[in-house]
């Protein structure tokens, strides 16, 4: 049986990570950690320690008590937010990491690393963007994805940690909402729809990017630390895709549902600058053939099911 700590646990992705790994491997055997006191009571059905990414000693002594033997590390600041204090997101994605790495090498634990679609640029090709391809990515974000990726990989060769991670989508959820990512207005969409019937989108039509739904978003994080490590040729990071959409295909979507509902635009321009540098589409074929990586949601069936979910959740 697994002890897995998670880190950063309050954000979009751990407060329904958490639940889920609870369900299968055991409340006891889920330790959610967060630099943030005020979490969720959810995360507090099993146990919880308050954990900052840049504590080393508080790391290993959480570890060591829980006797732990993997790390989700979901500890970042996300795109736009990066661009604010590119210092401190290099500070917190990479520091945090590094911290971590190393602590791999004395604990020996299992390590889980997002990656993203911020880990490519301009430079890459946008269309079935292929597993291994150009990486120049031009936000401070990017930056310390990439360099995530290729410490993991480093890790992994030259001290034989089990490193592995994915390049996540904008993931799309309606427990805890995203926070300064450049994707986030997929989220915001929905909410909006309901709430409103309107929504001002910041990024221009015909903005394609990958997207995902968060149960997909669950599964491939638990899917790829269970992967047999000998059908893994690469481990950090894959391309893991669901769906691709530009704004006025998912607000289409909505109308289906919501007759009267209207978009405008009010452009980000640092949000739609990071925006056309990411993938319009990514290739997730390598993810298939070494673990079986498949998408289970779509737009129609995502769009179905945050509209059900979020009508009842608003309405209380
Ligand atoms: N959702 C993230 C962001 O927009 C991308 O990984 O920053």
């Amino acid at each position: 049986m697994k002890n897995i700590l998670v880190m950063g646990a309050a954000g979009q992705i751990g407060s329904e990570l958490v639940p889920a790994m609870r369900k299968i491997y055991g409340n006891s055997n889920v330790i959610s950690s967060d630099i943030r006191t005020d979490v969720s009571e959810v995360l507090k059905e099993g146990p919880f320690e308050i954990v900052d990414c840049l504590d080393t000693k508080k790391i290993k002594d959480v570890i060591t008590k829980y006797n732990i033997d993997t790390v989700y590390n979901l500890v970042a600041l996300l795109s736009a937010v990066g661009e604010q204090n590119p210092q401190l997101s290099w500070k917190i994605n990479v520091g945090g990491l590094m911290n971590l790495l190393e602590l791999s090498r004395e604990l020996k634990f299992a390590l889980f690393t997002p990656s993203s679609i911020g880990a490519f640029g301009l430079s890459t090709p946008h269309d079935n963007t292929p597993q291994d391809t150009i990486q120049r990515p031009n936000s401070m974000y990017g930056v310390t994805k990439v360099s995530g990726e290729l410490l993991c990989d480093y890790y992994h060769q030259k001290y034989g940690i089990d490193t592995r991670g994915v390049r996540y989508p904008g993931i799309i959820s309606n427990v805890t909402p995203p926070g300064g990512g450049t994707t986030d207005y997929a989220v915001d969409i929905y909410y909006k729809a309901i709430q409103e019937k309107k929504f001002t989108c910041n990024l221009k039509p015909g903005t394609y990017l990958d997207m995902m739904y968060m149960p997909d978003c669950i599964r491939a994080g638990i899917e790829i630390m269970e992967a047999n490590p000998a059908k893994l040729i690469h481990r950090n990071a894959f391309n893991v895709a669901a769906m691709s959409f530009e704004p006025e295909m998912i607000a289409a979507e909505i109308k289906k549902h919501i007759p009267e509902f209207t978009m405008d635009y009010d452009i980000d321009p640092i949000r739609q600058a990071i925006a056309e540098s990411w993938p319009n589409k990514m290739d997730d074929t390598v993810a298939f053939e070494e673990w079986g990586w498949k998408h289970e949601y779509n737009l129609p069936k995502m769009t179905e099911d945050m509209l059900n979910v979020l009508s009842e959740k608003l309405k209380k």
